[in-house]
């Protein structure tokens, strides 16, 4: 990277960095056949989110607007695979529609295969703790993969410590469990179906690029007692590091407080060729013992920067971007920021913290980490998991009643960063 006019830094090669915006099937098509329809009430009045099965064509053209040369989408697998003995072929041609348009004007498609959702067939008699999932799941992924034409760089789960998490330690998400055995199981099976279906893709695709989306939180004690810093230091470990460490070692190893430490091998050593990071926030965590409900800790944010909070309650973090880049770097492997964004009706706040965590990841290229993409979370406004259609990550605001999309300024401030392939000083 070279220092160009007024201190602006200029990207040598701009058409190795891939400039994108992502979405997420669900998040923006609902679809009756997945698990979470059934979960959230929301899907009752608004069946079709934000009815983008329907409108692709439409928000295609946003992201033309924008100029970026790359999109990260996911295919829902409930419309794929409604029932276990149907492959929808319709739905699939829908997906390749998506997907050649976009080739045709150079955006390069990024292809997640599992964003959370399931079909509920799978959720109710497979769900990831039964060692079953492994099969059902790749059976289903070699067919896509078989039929799907053309993508290259395929993300095969977005965000597992957050589907274990929701699914399987808080219970808030499909299938609805709280149990730390049935836990490890279920990543044990999560991490064995990304090392196969990283075996399939190879298969039966020339040169692809695989790679995961792991959530990056910066984790910080509340106070400076023994308390929360042991909290805070089994919280990088499980959240942060097990997943990198294992994709070193082929060797997973997990120590949740009160329970048995976890210790499995397992054939994802070097399954990587580039590794996905959604970065969004720090977060404070508090022993609390008086905290039942959320097994004694308190999880707060704070404006410490002084930088703000934004519509989710988080606080806005820039110098996080960088802290979790280089505990990322270790792996070796291209980095892809594959999320980062902001809820918040505010365009300059969006702008801001746009802005401001591009020159954190300036400040990473430069320090030499191998970055090649950042995709801003997300397009337009849709279904927030537990939220709705309040959270405005947006570039283009979605009013909820007519579903119109409508550009904002921070759609404007994106499509300059593009254009100019520049990152500022
Ligand atoms: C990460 C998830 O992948 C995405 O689905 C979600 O909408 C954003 N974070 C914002 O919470």
């Amino acid at each position: 990277m070279t220092k160009g006019v007024c201190g602006i830094y200029i990207l040598e090669n701009p058409k190795t960095f891939f400039w994108g915006v992502a979405t997420s099937a669900f998040q923006l098509e609902g679809s009756p056949y997945a698990d979470w329809h059934l979960f959230d009430s929301f899907f009752e009045e608004k069946p079709e989110a934000v009815n983008h099965y329907s409108m692709y064509e439409q928000d295609l053209h946003l992201i033309r607007k924008l100029g970026v040369n790359a999109y990260r989408f996911s295919i829902e697998w409930s419309r794929i695979q409604p029932s276990q003995d149907i492959f929808n072929v319709a739905s699939i041609a829908h997906y390749q529609e998506i997907i050649d348009e976009l080739l045709s004007n150079n955006i390069e498609p990024f292809v997640t295969i599992h964003h959370f959702t399931h079909p509920v067939w799978f959720i109710k008699n497979y769900p990831w703790h039964n060692d079953n999932s492994v099969d059902k799941f790749c059976f289903y992924v070699e067919k896509l993969v078989k039929t799907i034409k053309n993508v290259k760089y395929w993300i095969t789960f977005n965000e597992p410590y957050i589907l274990l998490l929701g699914g399987y330690l808080d219970g808030c998400m499909p299938p609805n469990i709280k149990n730390k055995e049935l836990a490890q199981k279920a990543l044990k099976n999560i991490l064995l179906s990304h090392a196969k279906v990283y075996d399939i893709i190879h298969t039966y695709i020339d040169q692809p690029y695989v790679g995961i989306a792991h959530n990056m939180a910066v984790f910080k004690p509340y106070r400076k007692n023994k308390f929360d810093m042991l909290l805070t230091k089994v919280a990088k470990h499980f959240y942060n590091f097990s997943i990198i460490n294992a994709f070193l070692s082929g060797h997973l190893s997990i120590n949740l407080p009160f329970s048995k430490s976890f210790e499995i091998d397992l054939p994802i050593k070097d399954k990587l060729d580039f590794f996905g990071i959604n970065y969004y926030t720090r977060i404070f965590l508090k022993f609390n013992p008086f905290n039942f409900k959320n097994k004694f800790v308190d999880i707060i944010y704070q404006n410490k920067e002084g930088i703000g909070i934004t519509d989710m309650g988080w606080e806005i973090y820039p110098k996080g971007i960088l802290k979790v880049l280089k505990y990322a770097s270790k792996l070796k492997v291209p980095l892809i920021i594959t999320e980062n964004g902001i809820a918040t009706n505010n365009d300059f706040q969006k702008i801001q913290f746009i802005r401001a965590h591009l020159e954190k990841i300036k400040e990473a290229i430069a320090d030499g980490i191998n970055i090649k993409g950042y995709f801003y979370w997300s397009l337009i406004d849709n279904y927030e998991w537990f939220v709705g259609l309040n959270a405005k990550f947006g570039l283009f605001r979605v009013d909820e009643k007519t579903l119109k999309r409508k550009p904002t300024l921070s759609a404007s401030f994106y499509a300059y960063i593009v254009k100019n392939w520049r990152m500022f000083d």
